[in-house]
């Protein structure tokens, strides 16, 4: 099979560089193994919408990466506008950010018409096309008006809202019947899977039967694929990782103090503010902590030209800057904050520095940052992970310490636990999540998808909602 992988945004095929968004990181080993081609934007505009030339074709392990200027007429109406002020607020539950217009909605159509258009060019008679994520939700019906008969799956990366939710955003009638063009529709969360069936009953009074629905594009499956991580290869990273000069850096800074670290896109999904006010908080509660810990807080800038991340980076900035006078002193600083992106190298020796993960999602797909951050630790010295229970992690990571990112005092009481946590009931914690990690690698998760894909050509159901039965390894490999 010849795999085609879409997305918007695509990794840096240099190595440490910054990445931005887990998406970027988890399909990397996804197309050096497999020899994928992973087509995405460049980043750049191109006026005329009908000159699809790319800019650039580079080679990445087996596989390869095409990066295509999109069209300038379009771009701000489908990135800053459908895609992320309609689609990303409703998927994530924040009906109340939706700000978007009809000609944003055309835009956002058009610029998934021309990613098909350029498509084309890649497809050969045993293609396969694997579209990632809320960007592209109708590329699979602008495939099939083109002609293209191969099989064509679509995973998506954030959760999938209530059908009510689903409701606010304008067209989303239309959108969500054209995603019903794609054979096999993957979600990171049975619940994510379930609210998307509930809205095709509801919404669009279509039955589904054994996981499978009938529409008018034919039969679409959809089942919950959980992303995962290249476990023991990150966690050997981290151990090397150890001794680069940032990492060393940051240890002898910390010195013999503790430090807790959160690592995020600026985006109003990742509940920073009252991640913010917990650490706050906990230093309220307990003037004894005072000096002892730090939160090192990563904090990419993302979306800028986005009105509601740019009201984000200014009350971030606001609440840091309250939280370091009140507690700061002349030779010590609570919260260290740094608006930039890191390599993934050096991330992983960062995180087995800090004795405690910080991850309080308002709610996230599945958070791939939790899952580094246990891989990345000391086996006999683990830190602690505190975990919303609104990020898809926590159905596997259901071991970390466990919070409702609404709940400021609830995290500032499980900050201190995790601070005085000794260390036999951490390795206990770690141990079973590693367990759950090595359950589900970015490997299987890759491979479980393809062999759907596959089996959607034939009449072998999967279960309705559940993570697809692994088939021995040698029929999973993809080429
Ligand atoms: O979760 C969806 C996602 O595609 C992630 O990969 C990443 O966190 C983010 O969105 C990337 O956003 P952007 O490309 O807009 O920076």
């Amino acid at each position: 099979m010849n795999l085609v992988v879409v997305s918007n945004r695509v990794a840096r095929v240099k190595a440490n560089e910054p990445m931005t968004g887990g998406l970027a990181a988890a399909l990397l080993p996804v197309v050096e193994k497999s020899g994928a081609i992973w087509v995405g934007s460049s980043g750049r505009v191109r006026d005329g919408a009908t000159k699809d030339a790319f800019a650039d074709i580079e080679p990445l392990g087996e596989g390869a990466i095409a990066l295509l200027d999109l069209p300038a007429a379009h771009y701000g109406g489908y990135y800053e506008g459908f895609a992320n002020s309609a689609l990303w607020p409703a998927l994530h539950s924040r009906s109340d950010l939706i700000r978007v217009s009809l000609d944003d909605y055309r835009s956002y159509r058009e610029v998934n018409a021309f990613m098909a258009r350029a498509l084309l060019r890649f497809r050969k008679p045993d293609s396969a096309f694997w579209i990632q994520d809320y960007h592209f939700l109708a590329l699979g019906e602008e495939l099939r008006k083109l002609g293209v008969t191969q099989p064509i799956g679509f995973f998506l990366h954030t959760p999938w809202p209530s059908r009510d939710v689903m409701n606010g955003v304008p067209n989303h009638r239309e959108l969500i019947e054209a995603m019903l063009a794609y054979d096999l529709i993957g979600f990171q969360t049975e619940n994510d899977c379930q609210n998307f069936a509930s809205y095709l009953k509801s919404d669009l009074g279509l039955k589904i039967e054994n996981n499978v629905v009938t529409s008018r594009h034919g039969t679409s499956r959809l089942a919950a694929f959980p992303i995962g991580i290249d476990v023991d290869a990150f966690a050997a990273n981290a151990a090397r990782a150890i001794s680069h000069p940032e990492v060393v850096r940051l240890r002898k800074s910390v010195d013999d103090k503790r430090l807790v670290i959160g690592v995020d896109r600026v985006d109003y999904s990742k509940g920073l503010v009252n991640r913010i006010k917990a650490f706050d908080r906990m230093l309220a509660i307990n003037p004894s902590l005072s000096r002892t810990v730090s939160l090192l807080q990563i904090a990419t800038p993302s979306r800028g030209a986005i009105e509601a991340y740019e009201a984000l980076q200014t009350e971030l900035s606001r609440v840091v800057t309250e939280v370091n006078g009140r507690h700061g002193e002349v030779d010590w600083t609570p919260i260290r904050y740094l608006s930039k992106g890191f390599s993934q190298t050096m991330l992983a020796g960062f995180y087995r520095t800090a004795q405690v993960g910080l991850v309080t999602p308002l709610h996230d797909g599945m958070n791939l940052v939790a899952k580094e951050y246990v891989a990345a630790q000391n086996p006999v010295d683990p830190g602690v992970l505190v975990l919303s229970k609104f990020a898809g992690a926590a159905n596997e990571l259901d071991t970390a310490l466990l919070v409702n990112p609404h709940d400021v005092d609830g995290m500032a009481r499980a900050l201190s636990m995790a601070l005085t946590m000794p260390a036999p009931e951490r390795r206990l914690r770690w141990e079973a999540m590693m367990k759950k990690l090595r359950n589900g690698t970015i490997e299987q998760w890759s491979s479980s998808f393809i062999a759907a894909l596959e089996q959607t050509r034939t009449a072998e159901p999967v279960q309705y909602c559940d993570f697809p039965k692994r088939k021995a390894a040698a029929d999973l490999t993809v080429h």
